[in-house]
């Protein structure tokens, strides 16, 4: 099966690993010293922050129940090699739709995940995330896909890069069609996500934007993953891994051209309890 699809590559980046740690330390001192914690991740994906939370919870003396959640069986698959702990349950379910009963848990994450649902599922996502929530429990989310994600001196960055890419895979696949879909463009800024966690009935306690560095390493890695490929540009289902090789091969000549060590980005973090 091709390698475009899940996000593990780029779950692999440290420092990708490094933001959601922060998060993670984050959510750790609000709960304070609770001898259990139960978990859900919602879109968990490959299970980064389960993982790094469960080796966080063994430093501390913590006993950790998680529950990982997405709709892409392969990337939960995946999640079970790498979260690798007995207490872990791993459901094949949507965000929007939690099969589980009321006020189950202490902590719902929603890690680089919520700007891939549409809008009604934003909002049905975080108002199942509060319904599963034991009153006290904390919400935490995080993602890079908001309209404040690029600062300034990144812009040129990716203007030459799309330019490029879109040469490249013109190139690979002459007179391809253009997907008119453009979910992963409409990008909410800051201030939504602040309303819509509000809106879910929710009371927002931290809320930041955290500055990380890319490397090319790290560009090339999340150019291999479906969603982003077939977003930035355009590209259909069929289109997908040679969307994903053609921003992998043209990233290195972009770092160069503009003599960038490192790609700056922001992530957008909240971290909110229900009262
Ligand atoms: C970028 S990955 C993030 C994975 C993980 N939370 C992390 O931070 O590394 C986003 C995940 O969201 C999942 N996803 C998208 N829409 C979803 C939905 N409605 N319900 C559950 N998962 C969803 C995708 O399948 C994908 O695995």
């Amino acid at each position: 099966m091709s390698d475009v699809h899940t996000f593990d590559p780029f779950a692999k980046e440290p420092a990708y690993i490094h933001v959601n740690e922060r998060l993670i330390e984050r959510v750790m001192k609000r709960l304070g010293s609770v001898g259990v914690i139960q978990l859900l991740e919602q879109a968990a994906g490959t299970g980064l922050p389960t993982a790094l939370m469960y080796k966080r919870a063994r430093k501390t003396g913590v006993k950790l129940f998680a529950t990982l959640l997405d709709l892409d069986l392969r990337a939960l698959y995946q999640a079970r090699i790498e979260v690798d702990e007995a207490n872990a349950t791993y459901v094949y379910g949507s965000a929007d739709k939690l099969p589980f009963g009321q006020q189950s848990y202490d902590a719902v994450f929603f890690a680089n995940g919520l700007h891939l649902l549409d809008a009604e599922a934003k909002r049905d996502a975080l108002k199942e995330s509060y319904r599963v929530l034991k009153p006290g429990g904390l919400f935490a989310m995080n993602t890079t896909f908001y309209y404040e994600a690029y600062p300034e001196e990144s812009k040129p960055f990716y203007g030459r890069w799309i330019r490029r890419s879109i040469v490249e895979i013109n190139q690979r696949l002459p007179g391809r069609t253009k997907s008119n879909k453009v979910q992963a463009m409409e990008f909410l800024t800051a201030d939504d996500y602040r309303d819509l966690v509000n809106d879910a009935g929710f009371e927002i306690i931290e809320w930041r934007q955290r500055r990380v560095m890319l490397s090319q390493a790290a560009v090339r890695a999340i150019s291999s993953y479906k969603d982003f490929a077939m977003g930035a540009l355009h590209a259909t289902e069929e289109d997908a891994e040679q969307a994903a090789q053609s921003l992998q091969a043209t990233v290195r000549q972009t770092f160069h051209d503009l003599q960038m060590q490192y790609l700056p980005r922001t992530w957008l973090e909240i971290i909110a309890v229900k009262a």
